[in-house]
């Protein structure tokens, strides 16, 4: 019931969501990884679906139980599983939307080099890894986007010491800026808060650099205030 109650206010919006975060292979048995559940962008997808448009999950890692949560007949997922094929597919997926937001959680390195059998301490083991840069996938999106595109991206940060708030708004500025994204969706992460959770709280900040909007609540609410802050912003592109 609550279904037909929703709006139906992106109705024709074609919107790619990447959620989870990627693992880079050291060797067959391991990886670098991250805590990213997926659970926020599932709920982008979950809520956009409802709202009426049309989405593509590409889902990086994100275990079954919460990509069962993105089951809907307007929703199609795809898998990546590292930064590489993360880029790949997003890229391939932002080619026919509106609109494309990179919730996912990109490793920033991967091993120069992908043992193809399992290291071990008596072949000198794994106390260092070489790492190599990943590229950027939300600013090389940027860069490529079709005319009226939106490009929507996610960041975690922790507070400055003594928990610094100003110092966590200056660092989500030059974030937006040195991506170019319409919307940075930035949340306070530490220990104790962001990852795994159920809810979370965030701020939202503009292509000039403002304070747009604020949510906290459930990662469906959080989701809803993405979406309408999106909204306004998206203009319907023809193929
Ligand atoms: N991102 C990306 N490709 C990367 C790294 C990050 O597309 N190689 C995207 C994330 O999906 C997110 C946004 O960029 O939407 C911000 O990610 P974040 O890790 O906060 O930014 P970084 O540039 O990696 O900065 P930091 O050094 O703070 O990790
Ligand atoms: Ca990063």
């Amino acid at each position: 019931a609550l279904a037909l109650l929703a709006p139906r206010d992106l109705e024709g919006m074609r919107i790619a969501i990447s959620a989870g975060g990627t693992r880079e292979p050291i060797d067959p048995v391991r990886y670098l990884g991250n805590r990213s559940s997926g659970r926020q962008g599932v709920a982008l997808a979950a809520e956009a679906a409802v709202r009426g448009a049309e989405v593509t999950l590409v889902a990086a890692n994100v275990a079954g139980d919460v990509l069962a949560e993105a089951q809907h007949p307007s929703i199609r997922i795809l898998q990546a599983g590292t930064a590489a094929e993360l880029g790949r597919v997003m890229a391939d997926a932002a080619a026919s939307a509106d609109a494309v937001v990179m919730a996912a959680a990109v490793a920033d390195y991967r091993p120069l080099e992908v043992a193809d059998r399992k290291l071990t301490k008596d072949a000198g083991g794994i106390a260092s890894i070489e790492l190599v840069e990943n590229e950027d996938i939300v600013a090389g999106l940027v860069r490529t986007r079709r005319d009226g595109q939106v490009v929507v991206g996610f960041a975690a940060e922790t507070p400055g010491a003594e928990g610094d708030q100003d110092e966590l708004l200056a660092r989500a500025r030059r974030k937006q800026k040195r991506k170019g994204v319409d919307l940075l969706v930035v949340n306070e992460v530490g220990w104790e808060r962001g990852f795994e959770k159920g809810h979370n709280a965030v701020m939202m900040i503009g292509s000039d650099g403002d304070v747009v909007s604020t949510a906290s609540g459930s990662k469906r609410e959080v989701a809803a205030a993405v979406l309408d802050a999106l909204r306004p912003l998206w203009t319907a592109i023809r193929n």
